[in-house]
C-alpha cells in the first residue's frame, strides 16, 4: 500500500453503507481508505472497481479491500457499517442480537488493531451497539459517536425543503434522540431562510412531516424490499468523518455518551455536538422545552431499554 501522507480511515463492512461510503471518502480524497468484509473476494473487488475510476475522478488515494482485520492497523478513524439490514416488518431493534454478535467482533478487532481510532459507529440497532462498541474498545468517549441524527436530519430537512419548493441549502433542522420511532425531530429548532419552521407551515404539515421523518427508515426498506437506505446514510457518515478529519467545528447531531448532559447518563443518545479534530469536542446544550427534553427523556428510556437487553443477552460475554 502506498504511503500518501493521508489520513487512513478503515471501513468495516463493504455492503451497501460501507462501499457507498468508502466511494464518497476516496472521491473527496478525505482519506486513503481500507475496505473490510468477511466475504472473500467481494472487498477486493469492490476496492479495484473504486481504484480503477481514480483516473477519472483524478486522484491518488489508496483504496484497498481485505478480509484480514490486521490491515486495519494505524487507522486514524474505523466506520463500523458491518451488520445486517432489518427487512420489511422488522423493527431496528429485532437486529440486536446477530448484530450485537458482529458488533463484538468489530470491536474486539478494533482494539487489538486501531486501539487509537476515532470510532463513527453506524450499524443498528445504532444507539445499543456503539454501546457495545465502546464496552468492548475503551475508546475515550469523545473519539466514538454513533451516526443517525445527521441522517434523520437530513430526511427531514429534506421533507420541508421538498414540501415549501425551496433549496435544501436554506433549510436548518435538528432532530434528537435514539434512532428509532422515538427520535425527537425539532420544530421549534428549525429554521427556513432565517423563520422559524412555525411561521411558515401549517401545524398539521409540519406533523406529518415529523411522522414521515420518524419512520424514514422504514419507508425506504418498504419500497426497496430486500435491504435498507445506503445513500443517505453514507452521506452522513461521510460528513461526520470530514468534520472530525478537516476540524471542521460543525454543530451537528450524533450518539455521543451523556454524562448528565440534557439529564441523561450512562447511554449514547443523538444530541448536537461540536465535531472537530477532538472528535466530540463539547455538547451543545439546546434550551428545550419541558416538553422536549421529555420527549428526549423517553427516547433515552428505550435505547437504555435496549442496552439492558445486550446485557441480558450476554452479548458482552
Ligand atoms: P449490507 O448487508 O449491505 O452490508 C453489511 C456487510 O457487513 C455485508 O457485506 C457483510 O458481509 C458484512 N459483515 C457481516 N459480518 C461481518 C464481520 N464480522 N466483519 C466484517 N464484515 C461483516 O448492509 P448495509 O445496508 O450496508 O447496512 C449495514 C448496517 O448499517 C445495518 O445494520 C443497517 O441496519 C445499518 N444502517 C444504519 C444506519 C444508521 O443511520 N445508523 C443507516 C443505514 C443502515
Ligand atoms: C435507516 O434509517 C436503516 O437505520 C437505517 O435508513
Amino acid at each position: 500500500m502506498a504511503i500518501t501522507g493521508r489520513p487512513k480511515v478503515s471501513v468495516i463492512g463493504a455492503g451497501h453503507v460501507g462501499s457507498t461510503l468508502a466511494m464518497r471518502i476516496a472521491e473527496a480524497a478525505l482519506a486513503d481508505v481500507v475496505l473490510v468484509d468477511i466475504v472473500e473476494g467481494m472487498p477486493q473487488g469492490k476496492a479495484l472497481d473504486l481504484s480503477q475510476s481514480r483516473p477519472v475522478v483524478l486522484n491518488d488515494v489508496s483504496i484497498v479491500g481485505t478480509n484480514d482485520y490486521a490491515d486495519i492497523a494505524g487507522s486514524d478513524m474505523v466506520i463500523t457499517t458491518a451488520g445486517v439490514p432489518r427487512k420489511p416488518g422488522m423493527s431496528r431493534d429485532d437486529l440486536i442480537e446477530i448484530n450485537g454478535k458482529i458488533a463484538v467482533t468489530m470491536a474486539e478487532n478494533i482494539k487489538k488493531y486501531a486501539p487509537d481510532a476515532f470510532i463513527i459507529q453506524v450499524a443498528n440497532p445504532l444507539d445499543a451497539i456503539t454501546y457495545v462498541i465502546s464496552e468492548i474498545t475503551g475508546t475515550p468517549k469523545n473519539k466514538i459517536m454513533g451516526m443517525a441524527g445527521v441522517l434523520d436530519s437530513s430526511r427531514y430537512r429534506f421533507f420541508i425543503a421538498d414540501a415549501l419548493g425551496v433549496s435544501v441549502k436554506d433549510v436548518q433542522g435538528v432532530v434528537l434522540g435514539g434512532h428509532g420511532d422515538t427520535m425527537v425531530p425539532l420544530p421549534r429548532f428549525t429554521w427556513v431562510g432565517g423563520a422559524p419552521l412555525p411561521d411558515v407551515m401549517p401545524a398539521d404539515q409540519i406533523e406529518a412531516i415529523v411522522e414521515r421523518t420518524r419512520k424514514g427508515g422504514a419507508e425506504i426498506v418498504g419500497l426497496l424490499k430486500t435491504g435498507s437506505a445506503y445513500y443517505a446514510p453514507s452521506a452522513g457518515a461521510f460528513e461526520m468523518a470530514k468534520a472530525i478529519i478537516k476540524d471542521e467545528k460543525r454543530i451537528l447531531p450524533v450518539a455521543a455518551y451523556l454524562n448528565g448532559e440534557y439529564g441523561i447518563s450512562g447511554l449514547f443518545v443523538g444530541v448536537p455536538v461540536i465535531l472537530g479534530k477532538d472528535g466530540i469536542e463539547k455538547i451543545w446544550q439546546l434550551p428545550l422545552s419541558d416538553e422536549e427534553l421529555s420527549a428526549l427523556k423517553n427516547s433515552a428510556n428505550h435505547v437504555k431499554a435496549l442496552v439492558d437487553k445486550v446485557n441480558e443477552l450476554g452479548i458482552l460475554g
